[in-house]
């Protein structure tokens, strides 16, 4: 099977890709900055550039790379959190145009040329359903994403349409974080979920597999987040 992640160049996607390139399929890792290529590469997967929020880019890409079976979608801006009250709009605008719509727009540009019996699996987060204040942007930029999925797994039949929902996971998304400030993070962030530890990139890599492999499900939200949505007892 052919697999596109947009996004597999870093943390989850970049896992991802090498899981599915593990597994004996072919993958083509794309991102933005030809700078953080050689990982992927090193994992055995194609690399091509795309910059998801800019529609041009979307239609080139996906006319350029041909006919595939699965998409994975593990874009993601990094704006939008914050109290309500000091949160800034655009901001939060901007936090749609990272995630929400460079999403929503490479799924739909690939219907052209996702292979009939394909899936498509956005990558959300579990803010949508963790109502945990401070996160009411994120909430809606990831619950937007996940309303689409059952009607669009109805709509888009017989190609399966899935997302994956992470918890916190290491992954350099948290690199903006300075290296001593994350592991005081991570570590009260780690006694609060039930699992006791953050994720690994690798455990979301296993998630979006058992979605794009399993022939059966579809329309389906796999929360993949150490039990960070359920409340401390
Ligand atoms: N890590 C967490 O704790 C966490 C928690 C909840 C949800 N998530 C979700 O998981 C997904 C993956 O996040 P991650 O932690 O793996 O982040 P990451 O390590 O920063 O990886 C993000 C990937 O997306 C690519 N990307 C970002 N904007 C893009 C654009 N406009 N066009 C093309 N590629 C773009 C990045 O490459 P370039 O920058 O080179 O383009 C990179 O390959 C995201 O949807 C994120 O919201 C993560």
């Amino acid at each position: 099977m052919r697999y596109i992640i947009i996004g597999g160049t870093s943390g989850i996607g970049l896992a991802a890709a090498t899981m599915a390139v593990e597994a004996g399929h072919s993958v083509l890792a794309a991102g933005r900055d030809m700078g953080k290529f050689p990982d992927a590469q090193a994992a055995g997967a194609a690399t091509a550039q795309i910059d998801a929020s800019d529609p041009e880019s979307v239609q080139r890409f996906f006319a350029e790379h041909g006919e595939f079976d699965h998409l994975v979608l593990s874009v993601s801006g990094a704006s939008g959190a914050g109290n309500f009250r000091e949160l800034d709009i655009g901001e939060l605008r901007k936090g749609f145009e990272g995630k929400f719509w460079p999403q929503v727009a490479c799924a739909k540009a690939a219907l052209a040329t996702l292979r009939p019996g394909g899936s498509i699996t956005f990558v959300g987060a579990i803010s949508s359903r963790a109502l945990k204040p401070g996160t009411a942007g994120l909430a809606a930029i990831n619950a937007a994403l996940e309303a689409m999925v059952p009607i669009l797994a109805s709509e888009l039949r017989p190609t399966r349409v899935n997302a994956v929902v992470p918890g916190v996971v290491d992954t350099p998304w948290w690199s903006r974080v300075p290296e001593a400030a994350k592991a005081e993070l991570f570590e009260k962030l780690a006694s609060e979920v039930p699992v006791g530890r953050v994720g690994k990139p690798e455990d979301l890599a296993s998630a979006i597999m058992f979605v794009t492999t399993n022939t059966f499900i579809t329309g389906s939200i796999i929360d993949c987040d150490g039990g960070w949505k359920l409340k401390n007892p």
